[in-house]
């Protein structure tokens, strides 16, 4: 029996952009997937759904994870009847917090470990992206390099070589709010939708990226130098660029208006949009506890957690 740990994430800049090869920002979260492989003697595989989830998520079966799990398990040549358990404290949603591909680089390192395959990050990470491509059809890459490697980074996807991440040094925890919206989304759904109106409205979005690159720099400068104030205003505006490529909706508005009310530095959809999770960035615990009071007072599930 073996164990595999990873990280969930928050992307904080650049959720699509970082689809078409522009920088985003993401940071692992402190909440952890825990995945156990057990060999059994027969198959069919087993798997155990012992995690958290954000309410309205489906309990994961194998009907459910099959393929990705299936891809994993291929691409390392294993073929030995597995029970597989979900577990840890990072819950699951669905979209936004990076727990598939936690789950999958978890259950990487649990492989890597339980046949003594010695996998490199690297080969974690890369074994992750293939079970992603499985459930999210042409991902970035972002999601699995944060759970495999952890901190707080500028990732920037390369689709012909090395993906670029820079890690940025954060001098203390940032603490921040995620919130769950309630609606459901899709993110494959999500990102087709963007890539046919880049077709339709070249101009537009052509003038969206623009208009992104200038923030993303200064969203870099701004963490790098822990200014938290400036980094909350730029998520504010990168919020309003995600409405403009039509990925917000009503409901994430109303949380991200919340949000700043109670005094949030910044707050902004994360993930895949058009449902799924907002966060808030808050500059100490007291304005953390009122921005989550004040999303659950208006009926959200919360988790309060840093960075
Ligand atoms: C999903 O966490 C973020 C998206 O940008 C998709 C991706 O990067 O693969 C929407």
């Amino acid at each position: 029996m073996s164990a595999g740990y990873s990280f969930g994430k928050i992307i904080l800049f650049g959720e699509h952009f970082v689809v078409y090869g522009l920088p985003a920002i993401v940071s692992a979260i402190n909440k952890q997937a825990e995945i156990v492989v057990e060999r059994k003697k027969e198959f069919p595989h087993e798997l155990i759904d012992a995690t958290k989830r954000f309410r309205g998520v489906p309990i994961l079966t194998w009907q459910i994870c099959h393929k990705p799990i299936e891809a994993v398990l291929k691409h390392l040549n294993i073929a030995t009847p597995l029970r597989i358990t979900l577990g840890g404290d990072l819950p699951i949603a669905n979209s936004g917090i990076g727990s598939s591909a936690a789950h999958l680089v978890g259950l990487a390192r649990a492989l890597s470990e339980e046949f003594g395959l010695k996998l490199s990050d690297e080969q974690v990470n890369q074994t992750a992206f293939i079970g992603e491509k499985e459930i999210h059809g042409t991902p970035s890459g972002i999601d699995n390099t944060a759970a495999t490697y952890g901190g707080l980074f500028l990732f920037k996807r390369n689709s012909s070589g090395k993906n670029l991440i820079k890690p940025i040094e954060s001098r203390k925890p940032i603490l921040i709010v995620i919130v769950e919206s309630g609606v459901d989304t899709n993110t494959k759904q999500v990102v087709r939708a963007v890539r046919e109106l880049k077709e339709k409205e070249p101009e537009k979005v052509g003038d969206l990226f623009n208009r992104y690159e200038s923030l993303i720099q200064q969203a870099h400068e701004a963490l790098e130098k822990n200014d938290l104030v400036l980094a909350g205003n730029l998520m504010n505006e990168n919020h309003k660029l995600l409405q403009e490529l039509t990925v917000s909706c009503p409901e994430l508005d109303r949380m991200v208006e919340i949000a700043r009310n109670a005094g949030a530095l910044g707050a902004k959809l994360t993930g895949t949009g058009r449902g799924g999770l907002m966060v808030a960035l808050t500059s100490g615990k007291d304005v953390q506890e009122k921005v989550a009071d004040a999303l659950l007072d208006a009926g959200y599930e919360v988790l309060v957690t840093s960075i």
